[in-house]
């Protein structure tokens, strides 16, 4: 974003706009308005540009995709929504530092297939512009580390679309973990377990995004959508953080069967060897000794009634949400030693992001949570707040990917995560 933009909003909003609400008014009356580009206007992409067109005060300049199908299907909502034509770029897989060089774009929306989001966002945020990308954030640890330089070396705002953080229930754990429910951690176990078998092949049996990665990738390579949420309700990076890992992952079974049944056992789709076993755990310990176990599944044939699944375990209080119910127990307050809906608690402790946009929140996708990602990258962009997911965190949620693969190699050897913070988690 220009200087002068932020100068402007920053003078109008004035220490007050540090209030809740004033910011998030900032974005619809009568500020300049933020000018966002994407890069890749796929499904995911899609989906958040609309979120993002339904604040008045963003403009869409361009737009960047391969696909020029998806590339004009995206530029037509721009312009029934603005009435503007955005620029779209589709000359192969690096015209986005094409666009990136445009100084009308203050934001960039990174929603490309996951292993580029890395390597895009450190572009971007070297272009000058401000950062929002899709999960995970990177897939090695250099561009983890490249993730943390560029955003410092910037001074833009990057910021993870992680919207499993902004669930109604999960924020509303976060607020009573933050009250002290749970009194200190010891543990928690989360997963990812999403049956996305069918996602790895294009219908015409050429491997998606998704397929490519199965084939190229061992560990958990999806790691953020449940590690977010605990991470946060933990204190990760604001007075802990991962130190060290252990991963142990099952053979490859059921997406080469898959393959074999939907393409014919004798296809050449049944004939690849994809690297990413069905099932995997990772355990990660922080410095304070808490114990996080991880579970990524993206294979195995099971019907899922969430594709995420949390418990919390402190001292002084459990939680668990198995993706069917959401139960507590705290000690000195549940009646019996037995669990009690978290109903009650969800009310008691919501938080104040869901008390002040939960209506519009709802319209959105993902139970809502999808309009606080847009909401929350706006807000820190245009109220120059510090982004609610830095790279920092980024970085340490997505190193998951490249130290359990690296465990797993190691047959289950620990590998140490590195601070991203630099120091600074001992706040
Ligand atoms: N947070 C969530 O709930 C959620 C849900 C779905 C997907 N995602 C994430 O969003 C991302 C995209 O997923 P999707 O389901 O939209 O996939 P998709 O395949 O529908 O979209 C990806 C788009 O990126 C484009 N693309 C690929 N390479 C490109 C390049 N070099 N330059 C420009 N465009 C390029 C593709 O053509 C495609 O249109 C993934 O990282 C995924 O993890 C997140």
């Amino acid at each position: 974003m220009p200087d002068s933009l932020n100068r402007r909003d920053f003078l109008r909003v004035g220490a007050a706009g540090l209030a809740a609400g004033l910011a998030a008014d900032a974005l619809t009356q009568d500020a300049a308005p933020l000018r966002l580009a994407v890069i890749g206007t796929g499904g995911r992409g899609t989906g958040l540009l609309q979120v993002a067109l339904s604040f008045g005060n963003v403009a869409v300049p361009a737009l960047c995709d391969i696909n020029e199908g998806n590339l004009n299907r995206a530029i037509g909502i721009v312009r029934n929504a603005r009435g503007n034509e955005p620029v779209g770029y589709s000359a192969g897989p690096v015209d986005y530092r094409r666009m990136l060089q445009r100084d009308d774009i203050d934001a960039v929306l990174v929603a490309t297939p996951m292993q580029l989001h890395g390597r895009m966002c450190i572009d971007s945020l070297g272009a000058g512009k401000h950062t929002l990308s899709e999960v995970a954030a990177a897939v090695t640890l250099d561009e983890c580390w490249g993730l943390v330089r560029a955003e410092k070396e910037s001074g833009k705002v990057y910021m993870l679309s992680e919207n499993c953080c902004y669930y109604q229930q999960n924020m509303a754990v976060l607020n009573a973990a933050q009250a002290g429910v749970f009194g200190d951690f010891t543990y928690a176990e989360c997963g990812y377990v999403h049956d996305c078998r069918s996602l790895a092949f294009h219908g015409d049996g050429t491997l998606t995004w998704r397929g490519e990665l199965g084939r190229d990738y061992t560990g958990n390579v999806y790691p953020t959508h449940s590690l977010g949420p605990v991470a946060q309700w933990l204190g990760i990076n604001r007075g802990d953080r991962f130190v060290s890992l252990v991963a142990s992952a099952t053979p490859q079974r059921s997406l080469e069967r898959y393959a074999a049944q939907r393409f014919g056992a004798d296809s050449p789709q049944a004939k690849i060897r994809f690297a990413l076993g069905d099932s995997s755990t990772t355990l990660i310990r922080t410095a304070k000794g808490a114990v996080i176990d991880l579970r990524f599944d993206m294979y195995s044939a099971r019907p899922h009634p969430s594709t995420t699944y949390f418990t919390l375990q402190g001292v002084t209080a459990s939680y668990q949400d198995t993706g069917r119910q959401h139960e507590i127990w705290v000690e000195g307050r549940t009646p019996k030693y037995e669990w009690e809906p978290f109903a009650p608690y969800a009310t008691e402790y919501e938080h104040a992001l869901w008390k002040e946009h939960g209506q519009e929140a709802a319209q959105s996708g993902h139970g809502g949570a999808d309009y606080f990602v847009i909401q929350q990258f706006i807000e820190a962009v245009v109220a120059g707040r510090p982004s609610p997911i830095p790279a920092a965190d980024a970085a340490a949620w997505s190193s998951i990917i490249p130290l359990s693969a690296a465990s797993i190699r190691a047959g289950g050897a620990p590998q140490e995560v590195p601070d991203f913070t630099e120091g600074k988690w001992r706040a």
